[in-house]
C-alpha cells in the first residue's frame, strides 16, 4: 500500500504528532483533512506545507469532547474530496497527578477526549468505509496503553480502553476490508506534557525531561507512516522504555519494581 493520493483526515493535526505527520503525508504526495481544536494552529500548519500542495489540504475544525459535532464533521470530511482512505485517530490529552489527589472530572475529561473521542468519530466514518469497500484506521494510543505507570492512571486506563475496542472492532471489520493500526509511542517530543492535565484539571505547562529527551516527532511520523502503510496491526515505537511491554509480560514482578521506582515526572 501506498498513501500517495490517498485521502487522509488526521486529528490532533495541530501540535506534536498530528503536525509531523501532515508535513510527511504531504510530501508523499497524499491528499489531507486535519482537524484540532485551534484552528489558527492549523492555518499555521498549513502555510508551512508547500504553497503548491495548498489543494490537498482542508482545514477542519474539530473538539473530540464534541459529539453532537461528529456527524456534521465527518459529512464534511467525506465531501471534501469526495471519500475518506484512512483516518488517523491522533487527538488526545495526558495527565500528570496521581491518582489520589485527581478529581474525578480530571478522569471524565481524559475518557471524553481520548477514548470516547476516538470512538465516537470511528464510528460515524466506518458505514464509509464499508461502502467503499474498505479503509484504514490509525490509532495513537500509547505505552501507557499497554501498562500504567504513575502519575497517568486516567491517561492509562483511556488508552487501555482503546486497545479493547479496537482489538474488537478488528475482528469485526476484517471481512469489510477494514484494517486497524494500533500505535503506542514512547517518549516523543512534543507539547503532550505541556497541555497535560494537573489534579483539578489545569494545564502542567512544563515539558518532562523525559519528552524533552525524546524521539523527535519527524523520526516518529515517519516510523509511523511506515506501521501504516505495512498494514501493521499494532507497533511500539519509542527508545529503550518500548521494551517495557515485553518485561511486563515475562516478568512482571521486575517490571513492577521499575515502574514504582520510575521517574516518570
Ligand atoms: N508525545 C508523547 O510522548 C506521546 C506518548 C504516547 C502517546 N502520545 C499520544 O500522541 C497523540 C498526539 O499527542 P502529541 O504528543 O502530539 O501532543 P500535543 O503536541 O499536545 O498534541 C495533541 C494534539 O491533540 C489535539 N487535541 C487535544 N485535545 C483535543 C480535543 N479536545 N479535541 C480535538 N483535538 C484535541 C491538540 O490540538 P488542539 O489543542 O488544537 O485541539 C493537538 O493537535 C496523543 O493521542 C497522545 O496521547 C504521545
Amino acid at each position: 500500500m501506498k498513501v500517495d493520493g490517498k485521502i487522509i483526515w488526521i486529528t490532533g493535526a495541530s501540535s506534536g504528532i498530528g503536525e509531523a505527520l501532515v508535513y510527511e503525508l504531504i510530501r508523499k504526495g497524499a491528499y489531507l483533512i486535519i482537524s484540532a481544536r485551534r484552528n489558527s494552529e492549523l492555518e499555521r500548519v498549513k502555510a508551512n506545507c508547500p504553497v503548491l500542495t495548498c489543494e490537498q489540504i482542508k482545514i477542519l475544525p474539530l473538539n473530540l469532547a464534541e459529539h453532537g459535532t461528529f456527524k456534521t464533521a465527518t459529512t464534511a470530511a467525506i465531501n471534501y474530496f469526495g471519500k475518506v482512505d484512512i483516518l488517523i485517530n491522533n487527538g488526545g490529552i495526558s495527565q500528570r497527578s496521581l491518582a489520589m489527589e485527581t478529581d474525578i472530572e480530571v478522569d471524565r475529561i481524559l475518557m471524553e477526549v481520548n477514548y470516547f473521542g476516538t470512538i465516537g468519530l470511528t464510528k460515524y466514518l466506518l458505514p464509509h468505509f464499508k461502502e467503499n469497500g474498505g479503509g484504514q484506521i490509525a490509532v495513537v494510543s500509547s505505552l501507557v496503553g499497554k501498562f500504567g505507570t504513575p502519575y497517568r492512571s486516567g491517561y492509562s486506563a483511556s488508552k487501555h480502553a482503546l486497545h479493547g475496542f479496537f482489538d474488537s472492532l478488528r475482528a469485526e471489520v476484517y471481512k469489510d476490508n477494514i484494517k486497524i493500526t494500533m500505535i503506542c509511542p514512547g517518549f516523543i517530543h512534543t507539547n503532550i506534557s505541556v497541555n497535560a492535565l494537573t489534579e483539578k484539571g489545569e494545564k502542567l505547562n512544563e515539558i518532562d525531561k523525559a519528552q524533552a529527551n525524546g524521539m523527535p516527532a519527524e523520526v516518529f511520523a515517519r516510523k509511523m507512516i511506515r506501521a501504516i502503510i505495512s498494514n501493521k496491526e499494532e507497533v511500539n515505537i519509542g527508545g529503550r522504555e518500548k521494551y517495557g511491554v515485553l518485561l511486563k509480560r515475562f516478568l512482571p514482578s521486575l517490571f513492577n519494581r521499575i515502574v514504582r521506582r520510575a521517574k516518570v515526572r
